[in-house]
């Protein structure tokens, strides 16, 4: 029976979970990794939710017998198209619905400009071809590491200022152009969805000409995005971010950009281990990822 391409809706949620949790426990089970620690459930994830919501034309299920066999996601900020998410289920995987899926969301981005096309691949390598082959080649691993919020506090402490900051029209106007120099385009809207969407906190780093400077995002669980106007600055919100977290003193994830050496010495210095690696894929060089540590590999 064939296989039909159509966008995702809301109620297509739950099952695109599904196809991920399978495909990411049985991608672990190939490479020898804990399986079973993969999430398996039929919750959306906030940032799926997110980006069907306000990149629809980006969103798109395949469905084969009636069900929902696999999925992609992506957005586009500026002339960046970025691809979150391609999960194709087990049972349905070699048979081009992959590149499928991969095809109608690029297609989405370029009609709408995009000229950069990038992805943060995992290890598996049928995605790192299906990637290679649409013009994204590997520009530098992206790490997760895991450490103690209380190891920051090794780090150097913080020279300005560094205070509280929302998602309102004062911060956002003040953030634009620090997300402009570093990740080479604003993002107004994923501040807006973190701050409202996610229950996380924000410290920004204050210049004495009111100007933000860098500010780090943390929730229990995990820091970042951590966007600074230079690599040593990095350090110091890290600090902040470990005082504020302290108190949990749970561990922590990280992800760092293996070309950013500051960040990755620093902490794997004050303890922190790699727990596993994936790879940053881009059609051409963009950002500087040299002073940013991304939220993971879904909204980057
Ligand atoms: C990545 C994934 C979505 C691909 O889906 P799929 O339906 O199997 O992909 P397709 O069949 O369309 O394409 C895979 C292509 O990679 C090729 N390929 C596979 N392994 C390869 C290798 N080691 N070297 C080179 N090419 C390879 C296949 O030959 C195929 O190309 P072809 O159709 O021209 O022969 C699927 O494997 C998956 O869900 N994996 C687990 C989750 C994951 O890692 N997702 C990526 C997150 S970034």
């Amino acid at each position: 029976m064939d296989t039909e391409y159509r966008l995702a809706r809301d109620e297509d949620l739950p099952a695109m979970r599904m196809v991920q949790g399978l495909a990411l426990r049985d991608l672990a089970a190939r490479m020898g990794t804990d399986a079973a620690s993969m999430p398996l459930d039929d919750q959306p994830t906030p940032p799926m939710r997110y980006l069907r919501r306000t990149a629809p034309a980006l969103s798109w299920v395949a469905v084969h017998e009636g069900r929902v066999m696999g999925f992609s996601q992506g957005f586009v900020r500026g002339d960046l198209w970025f691809l979150s998410n391609l999960f194709v289920h087990p049972e349905l995987q070699k048979g081009g619905t992959g590149a499928a899926l991969l095809r109608r969301c690029l297609e989405a981005g370029t009609r709408r400009g995009a000229a950069v096309r990038a992805v943060c691949s995992s290890p598996e390598l049928a995605a790192q071809a299906l990637y290679a082959r649409h013009g994204m080649i590997p520009r530098f691993p992206l790490f997760a590491l895991q450490g103690r919020a209380q190891a920051l506090r090794a780090l150097p402490a913080p020279r300005m200022r560094v205070v509280q900051a929302a998602s309102t029209n004062f911060w956002l106007g003040r953030i634009g152009p620090l997300d402009q120099f570093v990740w080479g385009r604003r993002r107004d809207a994923d501040h807006r969805f973190a701050h409202r969407e996610l229950n996380v906190g924000c410290l920004a780093n204050l210049g004495d000409d009111g100007s933000v400077a860098g500010y780090v995002y943390h929730h229990a669980g995990q820091l970042g995005p951590l966007c600074a106007r230079t690599p040593r600055m990095q350090l110091e919100l890290l600090h902040a971010a470990g005082a504020a977290l302290a108190q949990s003193d749970k561990n922590i994830r990280i992800w760092v950009p293996g070309i950013n050496g500051a960040a990755l010495v620093a902490l794997l210095e004050a303890g922190f281990r790699i727990l596993f690696s994936n790879l940053l894929m881009a059609s051409r060089r963009f950002g500087r990822f040299d002073r940013y540590l991304p939220s993971g590999g879904t909204l980057l």
